[in-house]
Formats: C-alpha cells, structure tokens, sequence
C-alpha cells in the first residue's frame, strides 16, 4: 500500500503541475511566441493548447485536491502522518480556496491574483521539502 501511496503522490504532483502551466504557457506566449512571424506552424497550433490549459485550470486544481485527499488518507494509514505533507496539504486549500474566490468574482482583482500566485510558491516550495526530506 506503501507504493500505492507515493503514486497517488505523483498523480497529485502531476495535476498540480498542469495548473501551474496556466501560468508558464501565457509567459512563453508572451516572452516567446508572440514575437515568431505570422506563418509559423508552431505560433498557429499555440493557441489551441494555452486554451486547453486555461479553460481547465480550475478542474487541473480540483483534481489535485482530490487526489491528494486519497494521498493523505493512504500514506496516514499505512505510511505515517507527514508534517511537511501537512503544511503542503495547507498550502493547497489556500490556493484552491483564493482560486474559487477569484473564479466567482465578477471582476479579477489583481491582488487576489497575486494572493493565489504567492501560495503557489510557497506550495512548490514545502512540496519540495516533503518529497526530499519526506519528514
Ligand atoms: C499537496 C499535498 C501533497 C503532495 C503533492 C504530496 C506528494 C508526495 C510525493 C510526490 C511523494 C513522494 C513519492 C515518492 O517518493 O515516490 C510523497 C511522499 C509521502 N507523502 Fe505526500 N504529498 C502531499 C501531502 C501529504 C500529507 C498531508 C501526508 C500525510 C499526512 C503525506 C504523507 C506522505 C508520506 C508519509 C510520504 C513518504 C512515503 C514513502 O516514502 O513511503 N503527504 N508525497
Ligand atoms: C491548487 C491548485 C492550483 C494551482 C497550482 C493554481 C495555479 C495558478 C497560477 C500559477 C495562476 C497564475 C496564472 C497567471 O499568471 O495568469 C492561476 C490563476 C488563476 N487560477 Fe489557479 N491554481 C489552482 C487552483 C485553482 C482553482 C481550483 C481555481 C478555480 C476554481 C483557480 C482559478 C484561477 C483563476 C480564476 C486564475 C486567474 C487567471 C485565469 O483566469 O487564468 N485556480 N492559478
């Protein structure tokens, strides 16, 4: 059960990181492939997939909610109950809560965005220290 565990871990990790992508794949557009000419194949077929990206981003981010719930009870159960997966759990709901919140609004607040952003890198960050650390 103990591999069970770590790969709903993974799969968590994975889902995450394709919510994250809503921001690296509009940084590349904006740093990147908007600057290639018009008849570019790659610049004609971008937008197809940051659309993809963006329209699902907040399914991206339940779906890392829920498996991570499978995660938690998984590695409690027969793992032990990790005090940096605690804190990255946390980091999580903040996230995904700033996320729901700024999703409903009628119009976005940069702050919020900043909000949700910033408990991004703090998520990166505590997830880095559990899975190296894994305390
Ligand atoms: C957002 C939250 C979390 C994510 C993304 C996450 C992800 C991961 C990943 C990727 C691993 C490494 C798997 C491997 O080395 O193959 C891991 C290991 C582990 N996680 Fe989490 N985790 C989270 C929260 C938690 C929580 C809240 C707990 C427990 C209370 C926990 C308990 C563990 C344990 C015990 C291991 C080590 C398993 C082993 O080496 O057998 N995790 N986690
Ligand atoms: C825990 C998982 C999540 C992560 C890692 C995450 C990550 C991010 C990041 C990095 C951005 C910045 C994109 C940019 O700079 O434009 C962003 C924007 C945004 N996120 Fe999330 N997010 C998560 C969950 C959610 C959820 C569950 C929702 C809504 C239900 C949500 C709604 C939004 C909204 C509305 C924006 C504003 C930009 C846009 O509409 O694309 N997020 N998120």
């Amino acid at each position: 059960m103990r591999e069970v565990g770590e790969l709903l871990g993974i799969l968590t990790a994975i889902l995450f990181g394709l919510a994250i992508m809503n921001f690296v794949i509009k940084f590349v557009n904006r740093k990147w492939v908007m600057k290639l000419p018009k008849e570019n194949k790659f610049k004609q077929s971008y937008p197809a997939l940051m659309k993809f990206l963006i329209k699902n981003h907040r399914f991206f981010g339940f779906g890392a909610a829920i498996l991570m719930v499978t995660h938690i009870v998984v590695q409690v159960l027969f793992a032990w109950v990790s005090i940096t997966g605690i804190i990255t759990a946390s980091l999580a709901v903040v996230t995904v809560v700033l996320g729901v919140i700024m999703f409903q609004a009628k119009k976005r607040n940069p702050a919020m965005l900043w909000a949700h952003r910033g408990a991004v890198i703090a998520l990166i960050a505590a997830f880095l220290v559990h899975v190296i650390t894994k305390i």
